[in-house]
């Protein structure tokens, strides 16, 4: 807190993501209706103690016309959030494009577009200037809103080029950037024909933060080998000037997932879910429908397991909750009908009149429906082929206080470096490995289960979103004094 007046005034705190907390629909002509998203990463940003602060981003819908969008800033000044207004062509350049078309896939190790993905990379330059340009629209919108002393935290890949924005504009700002996706091994930033020019604009931030060791190391690897400078314990250092470089691993507000399963309704809903799949064991999977989910691969390892493990063919279900995303992708088009020939192909294969050994829905599911999947469940199945955190393996931690079941978890997930000794790792690209593990996880004495979901619950539990948030927003303000104190030595 700064004094004013000798009151306390809170720190201001301006959070610039790509995507609002809400989802905004139109209902005339000036009028709007909004829907929060709570999510882990809302609810630790408005968390965070002692500060006031205020969400910068677009609300993901295109409004052309003046009225809509004063009506729609209006709307979200009561939410604490202000637009940012994109048309559908930078959206499709920037969003679709650069950032999902290319960013995404390399930063999960599934490499540059190739063949049919090719005829999207010729735009590749005009993508990258798109990129720059809405980055550039996301900072005008920040310096409006900046008052001296705000700490500006940038988030993930869609805003590499925001720092150098915010810095040209206010060498003054305290800024900070956080990337939610894996950060690739050098070797792979390398292929990337933008590579120089996004690190240098990261690099203008004062405080860079990932969620894993591994993934910060990359980050400083590859400034040292793609842009010949210096890696320090600390961080990069360019010509005197440091950029701390450093791990923050986010968590979730567990707490949250403890109050809904003490709500009636959701009560309600978990005695249904019991008795509709009594006698057989729940196994279940939440996923964006997305590549680096490796849901085909998933559901592949399950028909593996079925094959092989006859005697659990009626005894056992999996759910896969399949939440679309990204749809005007052809990427991720792709992938829907992959899943879908698949999972009817299984449970064609091994379907009763009376029962499927899949339920794969392509939707999401509100909150406590959620909640109530994830305690009636006995083994949960995340099989990331690459993933930042993933915090669908921390939620179903949280809601297996009483049923203590079984977490099978991609190696490949940041989530396996803080609850790989309570799951059971997998590589998920091995089918045969992971159908292996299914048949481990069900037949797991309850000893071992409880052991490891013990260690688990107790990591999600002291690891929460709002001490993440409250960490890097304190460190990024002390690396702030820290600098001021060496230019003044
Ligand atoms: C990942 C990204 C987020 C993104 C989310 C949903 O978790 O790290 O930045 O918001 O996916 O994707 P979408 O493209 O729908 O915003």
């Amino acid at each position: 807190c700064r004094a004013s007046e000798g009151k306390p005034v809170k720190q201001r705190l301006l959070v610039v993501a790509n995507r609002l907390p809400v989802s905004a629909v139109r209902r005339g002509e000036d009028s709007w209706s909004l829907d929060i998203s709570a999510g882990g990463l809302v609810s630790a940003l408005l968390g965070v103690r002692d500060v006031d602060a205020k969400w910068i981003g677009w609300a993901g819908v295109n409004v052309p016309d003046e009225v809509g969008q004063r009506a729609l800033t209006k709307a979200l000044a009561e939410k604490r959030c202000i637009p940012v207004f994109l048309d559908e062509e930078i959206v499709h350049q920037y969003y679709n494009g650069y950032c999902n078309n290319i960013l995404w896939p390399l930063f999960h190790y599934l490499g540059l577009p190739q063949e049919d993905r090719l005829a999207t990379t010729r735009s590749f330059q005009s993508q990258f200037d798109a990129y720059k340009r809405a980055n550039q629209m996301f900072a005008d919108v920040v310096n409006e809103h900046y008052e001296e002393g705000d700490v500006v935290w940038c988030h993930d890949y869609h805003l590499m080029f925001l720092p150098k924005c915010l810095k040209d504009f206010n060498g003054k700002m305290k800024v900070g950037w956080f990337l939610h996706t894996p950060f690739p091994s050098s070797e792979i930033h390398r292929t990337l024909p933008s590579r120089s020019e996004l690190l240098k604009s990261v690099l203008a931030a004062d405080l860079v933060g990932f969620h894993t060791y591994d993934y910060a190391r990359h980050f400083v690897s590859a400034c040292t080998r793609i842009l010949g400078l210096e890696g320090t314990p600390e961080g990069v250092e360019d010509q005197g000037k440091l950029t701390r470089v450093a791990a923050f691993p986010i968590g979730i507000d567990s707490d949250r997932f403890k109050r809904a399963l003490e709500l009636p309704a959701v009560k309600v809903h978990i005695n249904e879910l019991t008795q509709r799949f009594a006698g057989r064991k729940v196994m279940l999977g939440v996923d964006r429908l997305d590549m680096i989910k490796g849901i085909p691969q998933k559901i592949l390892a399950f028909e593996k397991f079925l094959e092989e493990n006859p005697e659990w063919r009626d005894k056992v279900v999996l759910l896969q909750i399949a939440v679309p995303t990204r749809t005007d992708v052809p990427e991720y088009q792709k992938l829907t009908s992959q899943v879908h020939e698949i999972v009817g192909r299984i449970n064609g294969r091994f379907g009763t009149l009376t029962a499927v050994p899949i339920h794969h829905l392509d939707r999401s599911l509100d909150f406590h429906a959620l909640c109530a999947l994830y305690a009636v469940t006995d083994v949960a199945l995340v099989t990331s082929l690459r993933d930042g955190m993933n915090l669908v393996s921390y939620e179903f931690v949280a809601c297996q206080g009483a049923k203590k079941g079984v977490l099978i978890l991609s190696e490949f997930a940041g989530a396996a470096q803080s609850l790989g000794a309570g799951a059971l790792l997998v590589n998920p690209w091995n089918v045969t490995e992971v159908a292996k593990s299914i048949a481990y996880a069900l037949n797991m004495p309850s000893d071992e289960r409880e052991k490891r979901h013990r260690h688990n619950y107790a990591h999600v539990t002291t690891h929460t979103a709002q001490d993440w948030a409250e960490t890097f927003v304190s460190e990024l303000n002390d690396t702030v004094v820290e600098a001021q104190l060496r230019t003044r030595q």
